[in-house]
């Protein structure tokens, strides 16, 4: 064969080639980024700065990662170390893979928080002497956690946060508090307010109803679901304005029977959303923490339940997953997808009440039909069990860390060591096969914008464009921990059907940015350009 025939057949195979979204085999992949971070990661919230703050909690013990400089924390209080020398947070660095460690003066454990309109992170509430403190952690190369004491009304242990139009945030519920507050306070005699909701899906010995999955809908309510049931709720107003049938089969899906949940992607059509739908998958069934107590570890649930918000008779649809899972974690991809990772196959959230790693994620593709929405993916070899996270990063890529179903940090002589690995999940679509589907949004797009403004976006392919795949799309970063990632939103934005050419393989869409901050609270999130399903790397963009 001569070497024109050979290049000419070789030509043929790469027109050939389907794009990597047809690609049967497009596969996930995994990669250890570190064996050992020092703590161990059970709140994780990326910042504007590509650097994600990490902490687990004191009154444990000591972590594997000293602190800065000889320094120690001081703390009448700890139950465990009076003076401790190691760390409880760190701040890792994503495009150095490198980490340092933050100092916190008082318990964090189980709390709750939000990205800021600044890019700060603002946590609130934990345990012991925590459980009423506010923390501000605002990035640079030598910041650390700045405290607020007596910042909360109620002490705000397992609650759900979530940032509001406007800039403040909600906090919401926590152990033994039927009520809410806000932060920043309007005054100081700003108080909390009842939610009797939380009392009437209170578990009297099981909760079943903490860290609560609430959802800002784009009317301005929230979308408050505890244990088996949610309402739409007026915040501003204190007043439940619906109630949402009871989840089929009535087991519950919240702390300590934990499931996970996500507001489904969000498309803007003529300036409004017009479904809102909610998807809320796995968790234990009923008892299922009292008999791990007694040692029977219950099979995990198995179903999700996708609800519209604003339909005015709106029912559950139960889906069935290909895998049963509790303590899972879900996140929307770029791409619009939702992955499934983490946790397991049988028992309950708790100390040492969860069995059976699931290895595997999954995803689901929330607009292909019925039948065929859940993909199971490469497995991990890591069990990421109770405290446990995973947190998309600009890259595309999803940090998965943490696993602590101990009180202290047991490395040897338990089932599932305290585990400080972190890890990376690579979705499908980072398969190197994609990487000519990929976009890449070049430096001339726009990164500030204004409610409703024109946004152009310019971006670069290598492979021919199909336009009728281009998706422009604004993630909102998340605060994650037990299995719950709050403030979590993907908007696609009008317009992603404008893509035209401007070089020889580079293009400009224009969208228009979402139209209120009920749609999208003023702060920073991640733009992406899809094509063929393959997300382009986010860029920083700032809204509001
Ligand atoms: C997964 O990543 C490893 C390197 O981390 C690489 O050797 C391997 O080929 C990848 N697998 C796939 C299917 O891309
Ligand atoms: C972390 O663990 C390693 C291995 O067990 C040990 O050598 C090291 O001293 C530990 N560091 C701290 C700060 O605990
Ligand atoms: C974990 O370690 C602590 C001491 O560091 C020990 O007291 C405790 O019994 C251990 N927990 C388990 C479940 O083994
Ligand atoms: C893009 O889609 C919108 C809404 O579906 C439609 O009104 C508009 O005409 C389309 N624009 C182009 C350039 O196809």
């Amino acid at each position: 064969m001569n070497s024109t025939l050979i290049i000419f057949l070789l030509y043929l195979l790469l027109i050939a080639t389907p794009p990597c979204s047809l690609i049967a085999s497009a596969a996930s992949n995994w990669t250890l980024l570190h064996s050992n971070i020092g703590i161990t990661a059970m709140h994780m919230q990326l910042l504007p700065n590509d650097r994600v703050v990490i902490y687990d909690r004191t009154d444990f013990g000591a972590s594997n990662l000293s602190l800065a400089n000889g320094e120690c924390r001081i703390d009448s209080h700890d139950y465990v170390l009076k003076r401790d020398c190691t760390a409880h947070s760190i701040e890792y660095d994503v495009a150095s893979n490198s980490f340092r460690p933050l100092m916190v003066q008082t318990d964090i454990w189980c709390s709750s928080g939000a990205l800021m309109p600044d890019g700060s992170l603002l946590q609130t509430g934990g345990f012991n002497d925590g459980d009423h403190v506010v923390r501000v952690f605002k990035s640079c190369d030598t910041c650390d956690w700045v405290e607020i004491t007596s910042a909360l009304v109620k002490r705000r242990w397992y609650a759900t946060n979530h940032i509001l139009p406007g800039g403040r945030q909600i906090v919401i519920g926590g152990r033994r508090q039927y009520n809410y507050e806000f932060y920043p306070k309007l005054s100081k005699s700003e108080k909390a307010y009842s939610l009797p909701f939380l009392v009437q899906t209170n578990d009297p010995k099981l909760e079943n109803n903490l860290y609560p999955f609430v959802f800002l809908t784009p009317d301005g309510k929230l979308f408050i679901f505890a244990n088996n049931r949610a309402i739409l709720f007026d915040y501003a107003r204190n007043k439940v304005l619906k109630a949402y049938p009871e989840i089929p089969g009535g087991d519950p899906r919240n702390y300590p029977s934990t499931g996970s949940a996500v507001l489904l992607p969000m498309r803007i059509v003529q300036g409004k959303v017009a479904v809102v739908e909610v998807l809320v998958c796995g968790g234990a069934p009923k008892g299922a923490f009292v008999n791990a107590e007694n040692g029977r570890f219950d099979k995990a649930l198995k179903t999700c339940g996708r609800i519209q918000v604003s339909d005015p008779n709106p029912q559950w649809v139960m889906e069935t997953m290909p895998l049963a899972r509790v303590m899972g974690d879900m996140l929307l991809l770029p791409n619009s997808d939702v992955l499934i990772i983490n946790g397991g196959s049988a028992g309950t959230a708790g100390w040492e009440y969860g069995r059976d790693p699931v290895l595997y994620p999954v995803i689901y593709k929330p607009d292909n039909p019925f039948e065929d929405r859940f993909e199971a993916q490469v497995p991990t070899t890591i069990p990421r069990m109770y405290h446990s996270t995973a947190l998309l990063i600009r890259d595309g890529r999803v940090l998965v860390g943490g696993s602590n179903p101990h009180i202290y940090y047991n490395f040897t002589d338990v089932l599932y060591p305290t585990e400080l690995r972190l890890e990376a999940f690579l979705p499908p679509y980072l398969d190197p096969r994609c990487v000519r589907s990929r976009p890449k949004i070049t430096p001339d797009s726009q990164t500030e914008f204004g409610y409703g403004n024109r946004v152009v976006i310019r971006f670069r392919v290598v492979d021919e464009l199909d336009p009728d795949s281009v998706m422009v799309t604004m993630v909102a970063p998340a605060f994650n921990t037990h299995s719950f990632s709050m403030n979590q939103r993907l908007l696609i934005l009008e317009g992603g059907n404008t893509t035209k050419a401007i070089g020889k393989t580079k293009y400009q869409v224009i969208v228009t940015a979402p139209p209120s901050s009920n749609i999208a609270p003023g702060r920073h999130y991640l733009l992406f350009v899809v094509h063929r399903q393959v997300p382009s790397e986010g860029v920083w963009v700032k809204i509001g």
